[in-house]
Order: C-alpha cells, then sequence, then structure tokens
C-alpha cells in the first residue's frame, strides 16, 4: 500500500465548494436550505446555505456563538459578553458571567425529557455483549460517584485522575467531577505506572479513580497494579476509588475505597454546582515537542457548546441515531465524540472497550450489525488493519444502519479512505475526514456540514467548520491568499472549543501556539489548500509523531531511552508505516566499553520505553550507531535520520552543512545490515 498524499477525485461529481457560487447541478431545496439543515440558521435572516452560514459564523462569530449557546445550552444564569479574545496573548474568554453545570446539560435535561432513552451503549470486551444505560441510570451512577467523590473531600477545582477503560463507571465519573466542579483529568488506561505518576503528579490529583483491573482482547490487565505502583511515587495521592471491572479480588491498601460499595451508601441525587463558563472542566496531558507533555485545560461552556455543535452537524446526528464512536476516553475524541458532544445533544452513545480485531477482524461491523449503528467513528490505523484481512470479514455483517462514516487522529491514505467508502459504506455513506487536535477541543476541518450531496474529495478534511478560519502561511510568516498551496496551518480567530491554557504554564501555552505566528493558533500541522479551496491535512511539521493515531514526542522517546544505562546518546524519528501510520525508529550511540549484545540492548530499550510511557511508544527500529549526523553547531540533522529510516537513501538531500560525512555512510550501511537481520529473524520484529 502506497501513501499517496495527493487527493483523488472520486465519488459525485463537484456540487459546490467552499464560498463558489450556487451550484448549477441539482440540489433540492431541503439540502440548500440551510435552516432545514441547521433549525438555528433561522435566526440570522439572509443566511441560506453552508458558505454564506460559514461567512457569519467568522464575520460575526459572538452573535453567530451566543445564538447557539442560548439555544443549545442550559444556563443557570445567562452570560453577558460572548467573547473576549487576544490570541497575542493567548487569552480566551467565551460565554463570561453565565453559569451552568455541564453534567446537567449532558443528563438530567435529557431525564427530564426522556428519562428510559438509552444514553450509553457498553460494548464490552466479551464479544456479543453489550450493556445498555438509561440517561435516568447515569444519572443515578453520576450522583453516587459525585456524593461518594464530596465525602472523601473533593471540591470545586481539586483534580481528579481517571484511569479507567471505557465504561459507564468511567463516563459517570467523568460527569461526577463536572457535577461538583472538579476538574478531571483522564489518563489513558494503556500508559504505564511512570507516565500516570507523571501525570498525577502534574496536575497534582489527590483523588485516583480506576478498575481492579482491565479486560481487553480477552486478556487481563492488571490496572489496580499500575496505579499501585504510580502512587507509590506520588505522596499528594490520599484516596484511590477502585471500580470492580472483574470479579477477581485484588490486593487493596489503606488510601483503596471500593467504589460501587461506597456509592451503594451514597444518595443517588446530588446538587449541582453552578459553574462559571470559563472554570477548567478537565486536563489532558497531551505530547509536544518536549519531553514533558502538556496538560491542556479545556473549560465549561465553549466546550461543551463546541462538541456540541460540531457531534450534530459534522455527523449529521438525528435523534434516535446511535453514535459509535470507537476511541477511548483517554483521548480527546472520547472526550469530545464518545461523552460530551453525543450527551450534550441527548443522543445515544457508543462505549467501545475492546480492539477492531477481538475475536475476529469482524468485530466492529458485527457491533455495527447488532447495535444499528447510523455513524460509525474510527482511525485510519484501524481501517488500514482491517483492509488487509479483507472484504467477507465486513460484508458477512449487515450494515444497512449505517449513514455517515468518520476518521480521525491522523491522516487517511486514500486506498484506506476508498476501502471505508467502497466496502464499509457500500459507497451509500460520506466518508468523513475529520481534522482537529487536543488543543482544538472538537473538529475544525471536515467534509460536513455542507450540503449533503456536497462533494468529497477522498482523503482530504475539506472544508472549516463554523468559526473556523484556517490559514496557511508562508517562510516569512505572511498569509498565503492562493490556493494550490502548501504550508503550516494556523486558525486566525478564537472560537469556543480551544483549550484555553497549559496547566500551571500559560506561557509554555502561548509560546507554542501563539508566538511562532503572532495573532494566530498555530496548529503544528502543515496542509494543503486545492484549487477548490479545500483543506488536506499533509502531518506535523515538530517532532512530534503519530503512531497510530496517538501522538508522541519524540523528546519522551529520548527521555526514556537515554535512561538506560548503555545509552550515551539517541534521535528518535518517525518514519510511515504501513498500520500505524507512522512508527519510530531510535538511532543510539553506546556509552564507551559496552559489553552487551545487540539484541538485549533493543529488547531492553523497547522495554524501557514500555515502561516510562506505554506499550505503544515502544521503538520498531534501534539501530546502534558510531556517530549521529549534526550540523557544526551540533545541532542532529534529523531530516537526513528520517529519509534514512524510510530507506530513501537517494533523498538524503544536501549534506553540506554537515560536521562530518562520513557519519552519514555509516548510518546507511548499519541501515542496510539493520534490515537485513531484522527480515532473517521475522520473529523478533516488534
Ligand atoms: O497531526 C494531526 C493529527 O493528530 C494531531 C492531533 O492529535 P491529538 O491531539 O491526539 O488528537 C487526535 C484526535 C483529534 C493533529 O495535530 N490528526 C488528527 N486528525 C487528523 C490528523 N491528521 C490528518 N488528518 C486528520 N483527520
Amino acid at each position: 500500500m502506497s501513501f499517496l498524499r495527493r487527493p483523488l477525485a472520486l465519488g459525485r461529481p463537484f456540487l459546490r465548494a467552499v464560498g463558489s457560487s450556487p451550484p448549477a447541478g441539482p440540489i433540492s431545496s431541503a439540502s440548500t436550505n440551510i435552516s432545514a439543515f441547521m433549525p438555528e440558521a433561522a435566526a440570522f435572516p439572509g443566511v441560506r446555505d453552508y458558505p454564506s452560514l460559514l461567512h457569519l459564523s467568522l464575520g460575526q462569530a459572538d452573535r453567530f456563538w451566543a445564538a447557539l449557546a442560548r439555544d443549545r445550552l442550559s444556563w443557570i444564569s445567562p452570560f453577558h459578553t460572548a467573547s473576549d479574545c487576544d490570541l497575542a496573548r493567548g487569552k480566551v474568554r467565551w460565554f463570561e458571567g453565565g453559569r451552568l453545570n455541564v453534567s446537567v446539560n449532558c443528563i438530567d435535561r435529557h431525564v427530564h425529557t426522556s428519562p428510559d432513552k438509552v444514553a450509553l451503549i457498553w460494548e464490552r470486551d466479551e464479544p456479543g455483549t453489550h450493556v445498555k444505560i438509561t440517561y435516568r441510570h447515569l444519572l443515578e451512577m453520576t450522583c453516587r460517584v459525585a456524593n461518594t467523590l464530596k465525602r472523601h473531600g473533593v471540591r470545586k477545582g481539586d483534580r481528579v485522575t481517571i484511569y479507567m477503560p471505557a465504561s459507564p463507571i468511567a463516563v459517570a465519573s467523568m460527569l461526577a467531577c463536572a457535577r461538583i466542579g472538579a476538574v478531571h483529568t483522564v489518563v489513558f488506561a494503556g500508559f504505564s505506572a511512570d507516565a500516570l505518576a507523571d501525570r498525577i503528579r502534574d496536575g497534582q490529583s489527590e483523588t485516583v479513580i480506576t478498575t481492579n483491573q482491565a479486560v481487553r482482547g480477552g486478556r487481563i490487565i492488571e490496572l489496580k497494579q499500575t496505579v499501585d505502583q504510580a502512587v507509590r511515587k506520588c505522596p499528594s495521592v490520599k484516596h484511590v476509588l477502585v471500580a470492580k471491572r472483574t470479579e477477581n479480588e485484588v490486593p487493596m491498601s489503606s488510601i483503596d475505597i471500593p467504589l460501587e460499595e461506597e456509592m451503594m451508601k451514597e444518595e443517588a441525587v446530588c446538587d449541582p454546582v453552578a459553574m462559571e463558563s470559563e472554570d477548567p472542566l478537565f486536563l489532558l496531558y497531551t505530547s509536544g515537542s518536549t519531553g514533558k507533555p502538556k496538560g491542556l485545560v479545556h473549560t465549561q461552556a465553549g466546550y461543551l457548546l463546541y462538541t456540541s455543535v460540531t457531534h450534530r452537524y459534522v455527523f449529521d446526528y438525528h435523534e434516535g441515531d446511535v453514535f459509535g464512536c470507537v476511541a477511548d476516553i483517554g483521548w480527546i475524541t472520547g472526550h469530545s465524540y464518545v461523552v460530551y458532544g453525543p450527551l450534550c445533544n441527548g443522543g445515544t452513545s457508543v462505549l467501545f472497550e475492546s480492539t477492531p480485531v477481538y475475536p475476529n477482524p469482524g468485530r466492529y461491523w458485527e457491533m455495527v450489525e447488532r447495535l444499528k449503528i447510523n455513524q460509525f467513528y474510527g482511525a485510519p490505523t484501524a481501517i488500514r488493519l482491517l483492509f488487509k484481512y479483507g472484504d467477507e470479514w465486513v460484508k458477512s455483517h449487515d450494515r444497512t444502519s449505517l449513514k455517515i462514516l468518520g476518521s480521525v487522529g491522523e491522516p487517511i491514505n486514500a486506498e484506506a479512505w476508498d476501502w471505508y467508502y467502497r466496502v464499509v459504506g457500500d459507497e451509500r455513506c460520506p466518508v468523513v475526514d475529520t481534522w482537529w487536535q487536543t488543543e482544538t477541543g472538537g473538529i475544525c476541518i471536515a467534509p460536513r456540514p455542507a450540503a449533503r450531496d456536497a462533494e468529497i474529495v477522498p482523503a482530504m478534511a475539506m472544508r472549516p467548520f463554523f468559526g473556523i478560519n484556517p490559514v496557511l502561511m508562508d517562510d516569512q510568516g505572511k498569509k498565503l491568499m492562493d490556493n494550490n498551496t502548501s504550508g503550516p496551518l494556523c486558525i486566525a480567530q478564537a472560537w469556543p472549543g480551544m483549550a484555553r491554557t497549559i496547566h500551571n504554564d500559560h506561557d509554555r501555552f502561548v509560546n507554542t501556539y501563539f508566538k511562532p505566528y503572532p495573532n494566530y493558533f498555530f496548529t503544528g500541522d502543515g496542509a494543503y489548500r486545492s484549487e477548490k479551496g479545500y483543506y488536506q491535512i499533509t502531518g506535523r511539521l515538530d517532532d512530534v509523531i503519530n503512531i497510530s493515531g496517538h501522538r508522541l514526542g519524540t523528546a519522551e522517546i529520548e527521555g526514556a531511552v537515554n535512561q538506560h544505562r548503555v545509552v550515551a546518546e539517541s534521535a528518535a524519528i518517525g518514519c510511515a508505516h504501513e498500520i500505524k501510520g507512522e512508527a519510530s525508529y531510535v538511532f543510539i550511540i553506546l556509552k564507551d566499553g559496552v559489553d552487551m549484545s545487540e539484541a538485549v540492548i533493543r529488547q531492553e530499550l523497547k522495554d524501557i520505553v514500555s515502561q516510562k510511557i506505554a506499550k505503544y511508544a515502544a521503538p520498531d527500529h534501534i539501530q546502534i550507531v558510531k556517530r549521529l549526523p549534526k550540523t557544526r553547531s551540533g545541532k542532529i540533522m534529523r531530516r537526513v535520520l528520517r529519509k534514512i529510516a524510510e530507506s530513501k537513501l537517494d533523498e538524503l538531500g544536501d549534506l553540506t552543512t554537515l560536521d562530518d560525512h562520513t557519519a552519514v555512510q555509516e548510518i546507511v550501511a548499519g541501515h542496510r545490515q539493520m534490515l537485513k537481520e531484522e527480515a532473517e529473524q521475522p520473529a523478533s520484529r516488534h
């Protein structure tokens, strides 16, 4: 499979592009009339279609978002100022003066109208089993967890770390924090004890919520043990609430509290706290260019509104639909499109606990058939993996419930897009390739909304969402005005869903996102804008790699590898990988006098990365070198290493600034030798 970055024209003929004049083609009045599609648009006289609403959302952003905020959210007291933003200083504030409670918006108001509607369908790891949780039940669970947290001293503003697999109790824990004004920080349950400890310490959490064990792909994972190891390094932690995912007993210490037992002692009602719009709702850690993950802070009203609106319109979600986002709750996709967006909209959201290949590669599609999923939202890495297993696993399941297919987390290559559209969606379902980030809170660029039959170019994220003003920059930091051009992707004005700061480090927030291009939010990604004005994301411009849709800083990998006693220096690089999108390739220089076999060193380095970060972060390749290619000022030439890692040896480019040319020749020879050895020992490959 090749990684086509060039959009190829497939599917329906072009009908409408951003800002284009009305099409001559046959679009029914239902699809051109924006208020039929987006009822809120009726508030804006003269707005008829997607381009004019986009225009209004940018030109009159306060008016646009204020109308949506009043319409879609339940307020305890109304806001007086729609926005107060100054991107140059990293100041972003929306809906000030307003007070609301996110859990009330996500649960209580739906309990009033339809208490027995299913809020969550928990697709358990055990094949063929699912559990439905109604809004009434979710409210009871949330209130009981909230009361348990309060009883154990958690107050408004306190951070609570949640380290749990996707499950109703995990969602109830997030919403319980929201109910009492605590700030949740969900840590993906695949992170190691060290990574968890770093995040607990950075967030200064005194309370951790976890499960005794996790179950994934038929295997038991000792989650509580990982928490125990982490907590030993975090003296701030006073309580660990332990929910039971399995019937197995695990050792409990004096700070451990059995969650369900405590919940049963509590009332099933809990008064929601009135939160200011700009109070923090959660922290979520993500990788940047340095070795230290950043705790991005999202706040209440703006985030909730943005996830709700994007969920509704990007996926064309309607009352009664079953929304199936298979992301884990430990990532922003799980926060925004498993929990907050769908629940704010009173929807039915699937919580997927398993893997795409357990018990077989038909898992997703059997689930789609059984749960009658209408919108399926997944990651390119899984699509590429399933594509390899062939069409039968898909075709043997009924997928007529599907209306929209979504993709997120990394660029989707044309072959995978085509298979998703043709085989999974039977050429019936629009594929929405959605670009966004932990920082943006919700989807920023996607093919929808637009007229129902508007063109979708394969493997392109396409159109900005309402309120999003994407711009591409040139080398001088000036806005590129033309189409058919590429450059660093920035966003020119604030929108309600964007992160507000980095926990305890506003300077880093400003320096990372607002200093590179003053007055713009810099995404860290590059993008191409086509002749027709459509966007396609080309990938990260910084030292962040994207492994199976999970962000990882090369500096984090180097930090872990450098802790091994034999390593003198290292350079981690991202290189293309057929399934994972990118994989990490680490070059290391050993300390003098090391007497260990290379195979043992490689294995130990993989282990150390798994132990310090997470298993998915373990490098695919480790090459031992004598020297690294450096400029005369001592900077490692990563561009050269990347070409070597990808075996693009005739594309090494200009080497004249290198300090010592022979280093490159040596590394190239070592790379060839390593590939030869790996090919001879397939079983040892990671
Ligand atoms: O590089 C982009 C890539 O994922 C990064 C954001 O990662 P994270 O904060 O973990 O959030 C992932 C889920 C929203 C981006 O900077 N990315 C995300 N979606 C796409 C993408 N790259 C290409 N196409 C996408 N649709």
